[in-house]
């Protein structure tokens, strides 16, 4: 149930962070991966080492490593999680949680999360009892965190009472009953092929002909396809990211392999988005040995490589086809011709014209058209534009 889930383990300044060190190696034995955020207090009630040798990470506190100056993003890390799960969470941090203060790596990735959030208060029976925490609970529960009662019991004050921190199984419980309540989804049961990143055409064994695609876009909408319970095959130029969670990575090289790769998953796919830099163009021969420089100028013959998107979508049946086009001018014109020429039910079009769009970035704007018309849209994170393609691949398939 856990297998692969991304959680973020939120450790606050209270005498039961001991019992997070327990949770934690459970978590990782349930086949999380976890990263651990400590508040600047948390530290003095469990060693970061302990922590970090029981996440298998390096655990966070600050905004940056004062050392280097690296930047702990809390939204990238808001975006990594399907859970941030705060054990234990204190009467303080709970309250902060409640009023949107935001004065620690914890708190800031609170608020960029977009996941599922739980907390385990701890704290003593009266602070738990008092109408205040009491409210902060009710709030934090009604704008949707999961609230993971404590115990009664003995606490650390020596009172008995009601406030002790769930115990780390018992958590580890609630936290797969979370996951096992998520709605079932809209793809399920769909198997989607997504190419992505950018091809590499060799010259010789040393140079080769490549683009600027980093594989951003495309990883976004297979993990978006994927979040939504699609089956996706994500067909890969050469990246450094991450496969994305629930889907299944292909690698390719040249041009050739991605048509290959993608022809030969087509057969079993119900819909594929195209969203590599494909090279239209590959060197005629490839030298086994390294082209030798010498004073005249060099002449390399390119020779036309496959249309992975036209092939697919003349064979396309039922399937759904998704291209994209990216332009530096005659921008609609030359979509609407792609639209046409490889029987796509859309095209996303992407200008380099358009500030923080295109290759590399984190952002994209983009037109969809179809035959029906064109919607735009504003700027958006790339994450945000895949989510926007998901729908209306959706609304295609309806
Ligand atoms: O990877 P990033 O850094 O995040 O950048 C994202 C992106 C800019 C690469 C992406 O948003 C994008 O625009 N991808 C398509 C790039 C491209 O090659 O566009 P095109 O207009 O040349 O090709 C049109 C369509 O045909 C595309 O769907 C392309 O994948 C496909 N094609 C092209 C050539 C070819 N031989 N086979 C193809 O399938």
């Amino acid at each position: 149930m856990l297998n692969g889930k991304h959680i973020i383990l939120g450790i606050t300044g209270s005498i039961a962070a001991y019992k997070a060190a327990m949770l934690c190696r459970l978590l990782v034995k349930e086949g999380a991966e976890v990263r651990v955020i400590m508040t600047p207090l948390a530290k003095q009630f469990i060693t970061p080492l302990t922590m970090a040798t029981l996440s298998k990470h390096p655990i966070l506190v600050e905004f940056f490593n004062p050392e280097n100056g690296e930047w702990n993003s809390h939204v990238s890390l808001g975006e990594w999680a399907d859970m941030l799960l705060i054990a234990p969470a204190t009467a303080n941090t709970l309250a902060k949680m409640t009023t949107g203060i935001a004065d620690n790596l914890l708190l800031t990735t609170y608020l960029s999360a977009r996941s599922k959030v739980a907390v385990a208060p701890a704290m003593d029976l009266d602070m738990y009892a008092h109408i205040t925490t009491q409210q902060n609970l009710k709030t934090l529960a009604q704008r949707g965190v999961a609230i993971i009662e404590p115990g009664a019991g003995e606490l650390a004050s020596g009172l008995v009472g009601k406030g002790r921190m769930a115990e780390p199984e018992e958590i580890i419980e609630q936290v797969k009953a979370i996951f096992a309540a998520e709605k079932p989804q809209s793809l399920t049961g769909k198997r989607y092929i997504v190419t992505a990143g950018a091809t590499i055409e060799p010259i010789d064994p040393v140079r080769y002909i490549t683009n600027h695609s980093t594989g951003k876009m495309g990883y976004a909408i297979a993990e978006e396809l994927a979040r939504r319970g699609a089956e996706v095959k994500l067909i890969s130029g050469r990246t450094n990211l991450p496969v994305p969670q629930g889907v299944k990575r292909i690698d390719v090289v040249t041009a050739e392999d991605m048509y290959n790769a993608s022809v030969r998953e087509w057969t079993e796919a119900d819909g594929g988005v195209m969203c590599a830099a494909v090279a239209d163009y590959t060197p005629m021969y490839v030298a086994d040995r390294k082209l030798k420089k010498s004073d005249d100028d060099l002449k390399i013959e390119l020779r036309r490589t496959k249309d992975i998107a036209k092939e697919l979508g003349e064979n396309k049946g039922q399937r759904t086809l998704v291209g994209f086009a990216l332009e530096t001018d005659n921008e609609e014109a030359n979509a609407e011709g792609k639209l046409q020429r490889k029987n796509l039910d859309f095209v996303v079009l992407n200008s380099l014209r358009d500030k923080g769009a295109g290759f590399a970035g984190d952002t994209n704007k983009i037109t969809i058209i179809d035959s029906n018309g064109r919607e735009e849209h504003p700027l958006m994170s790339k994450r945000d534009v895949a989510a926007v393609i998901v729908d209306k691949i959706e609304k295609v398939i309806r």
